[in-house]
């Protein structure tokens, strides 16, 4: 499917992701909606083509806001989702946004006669993972409410397609990054930049040795319009990532590098590991205590030959020049001089 001339709504299109993609789509000529809360995406984030949207505020959970912006439309590409405050907290957010905005979108895409929607899920529903990379055949087993969220409207997506052949599809986003990124701590990708920018030491936490496969927007974006594209892919799972892993402590170097300060890198010390509901550098049951020394288990790397295959997805950003790009946008935002 073409999508010059199509109407293309865009839930959470405030946001990181969604306003990337609703740039993308207006370059490929097609008439773009967005639904938005704006809890954690920002008018700003659309400023400089806020006038060739159409921009509904509304809640994903509020069917009648749903049910508005999606008159008209040929695909919807679900990414609403307070994604830039999920944490291991106990949030309502996961049942009422997660999961009841999900199933008001795939509703109300049966119903306005909607030819494809487009999921936005994560790396979350792997759970700790098995075995690196991984592709799409790996056990679902999330640890945190948001990855079970997410699985959850994977599910639903499925079901839609079976039951009232709507055509859906989800793509597990892994650790997307890049200009209007989330500005949340607990990603090392987040933290490094914006230490390095203010000279603070780069702080490792666990032995530096945790593998994370980090994926440029503008490659997540062109995964996204070709889900959109395919036709017929009827519940079908992608991972969308870069496809190379990369150690903590690596991507330490490279962030201090790139930035071109000579920033500290060191191991924190045990009362600088910070264990707060709100932040995932710690979370408990995920990391065992060695000699004093918290581990991160946790290793993602994905496996990206299906979407490679099938969806002719083929990554371009290689990480030091995303990072670069990256570091560009926060001297901007910063008015740090470039
Ligand atoms: N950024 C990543 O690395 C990553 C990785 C895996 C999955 N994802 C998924 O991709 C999607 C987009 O993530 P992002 O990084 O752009 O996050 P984001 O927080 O920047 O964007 C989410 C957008 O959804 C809006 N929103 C939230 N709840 C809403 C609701 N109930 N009704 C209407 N709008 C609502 C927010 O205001 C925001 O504009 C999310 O579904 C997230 O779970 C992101």
């Amino acid at each position: 499917m073409r999508l010059d001339r199509k109407r293309v709504l865009v839930t959470g299109g405030a946001g990181f992701i969604g306003s990337h993609i609703c740039e993308r789509l207006l370059k490929e000529e097609a008439e773009v909606v967005v639904l938005d809360d704006f809890s954690t995406g920002k008018l700003t984030n659309l400023e400089h083509i806020k006038e060739d949207l159409k921009i509904f505020k509304g809640k994903i959970e509020n069917y009648n806001d749903v049910s508005e912006a999606i008159k008209g439309c040929d695909i919807v590409i679900h990414e609403a989702f307070p994604y830039g405050k999920s944490g291991m907290g106990l949030e309502e957010q996961y049942i009422e946004d997660g999961v009841i905005g999900t199933f008001n979108v795939l509703k109300a895409s049966v119903k306005n006669d909607v030819k494809k929607v487009v999921n936005a899920s994560s790396v979350a529903v792997y759970g700790i993972p098995k075995y690196l990379p991984i592709n799409e055949r790996h056990p679902i087993n999330p640890f945190l409410p948001y990855g079970a969220t997410k699985h959850v409207g994977e599910l639903y997506c499925k079901t839609f397609s079976k039951l009232y052949g709507l055509d859906t599809v989800s793509l597990r986003y892994f650790y997307v990054y890049g200009a209007r990124y989330a500005q949340f701590d607990h990603s090392a990708m987040v933290n490094f930049l914006n230490r390095s920018l203010e000279d603070k030491p780069l702080l490792i936490y666990g032995d530096g040795s945790q593998i994370r496969d980090y994926t440029y927007i503008d490659d997540a974006v062109e995964g996204t319009l070709l889900a959109a594209m395919k036709e017929n892919t009827l519940g079908a799972t992608y991972n969308i990532s870069y496809g190379e892993g990369i150690t903590i402590l690596e991507l330490a170097k490279k962030v201090a590098k790139i930035v071109g300060k000579d920033v500290e890198i060191r191991f924190a010390e045990i009362q600088e590991y910070r264990y707060s509901d709100e932040c995932c550098i710690v979370p408990v049951g995920l990391t065992k205590k060695l000699d004093d020394k918290w581990i991160d288990e946790r290793n993602y790397a994905g496996d990206i030959s299906k979407a490679k295959k099938e969806l002719n997805y083929n990554p371009k950003v290689r990480i030091e020049e995303g990072i670069k790009r990256t570091v560009e946008w926060l001297k901007f935002l910063k008015g740090i001089e470039i």
